[in-house]
């Protein structure tokens, strides 16, 4: 459990909320908040969710309010090529520019790490500047654009990351 307050807020704006496993007793939950996310139609399947969560080589993150409401979400998958692949990633309209995601993407990666994985790979619409940004921010860089990518006929790009071994303290 832990506390989390964004760097970028004033102390009297402090937020707190609880980082934690994703799992599948989550499911509802995930899927009614994945439908506030992606409003424009491309909001998952509640048994995509379910195979995901269900993944054993999945690295999977949550984010609860103080008063126990899910806020964000982001699920990881180990490939078979040893690649972490970040499938999805959503904050709750009201709680985002908090550091949320940001919180979320290391952690998985961190989960990542412990499992041996090198480098993590996502893919953005070109035209979701504001996720690019956060990717960005963190180390991603874009490596390919993918023409139609999207099942809605977008185009896409390949972000990928090196990431380093964990850090044990020791
Ligand atoms: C993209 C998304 C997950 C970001 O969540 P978030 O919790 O608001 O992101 P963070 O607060 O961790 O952002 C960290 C940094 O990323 C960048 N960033 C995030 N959202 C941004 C936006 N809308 N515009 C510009 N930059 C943005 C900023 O650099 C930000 O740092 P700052 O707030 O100090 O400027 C959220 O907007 C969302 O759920 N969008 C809809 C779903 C979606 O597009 N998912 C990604 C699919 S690839």
């Amino acid at each position: 459990m832990k506390a989390i307050r964004s760097i970028n807020n004033p102390p009297q704006t402090t937020f707190k909320g609880t980082l934690c496993p994703l799992t599948l007793m989550d499911l509802n939950e995930l899927w009614l908040l994945d439908l506030r996310v992606f409003t424009d139609g491309e909001a998952y399947e509640r048994d995509t969710f379910r195979q995901l969560l269900s993944n054993q080589q999945g690295v999977a993150r949550q984010i609860r309010s103080a008063e126990g409401k899910m806020i964000a979400f982001a699920i990881g998958v180990i490939e078979e090529d040893g690649v972490g692949h970040i499938t999805t990633i959503g904050v709750s309209p009201e709680y985002r520019r908090r550091g949320l995601a940001k919180i979320m993407l290391l952690s998985i990666e961190q989960g990542f790490a412990v499992r041996g994985v090198t480098t993590v790979r996502l893919e953005v619409r070109t035209d979701n500047t504001g996720a690019r940004q956060l990717y960005e921010q963190i180390g991603y860089t874009i490596t390919q654009r993918m023409r139609r990518y999207y099942s809605t006929g977008d185009d896409g790009y390949l972000m990928v990351k090196a990431i380093n071994g964990v850090n044990w303290g020791f």
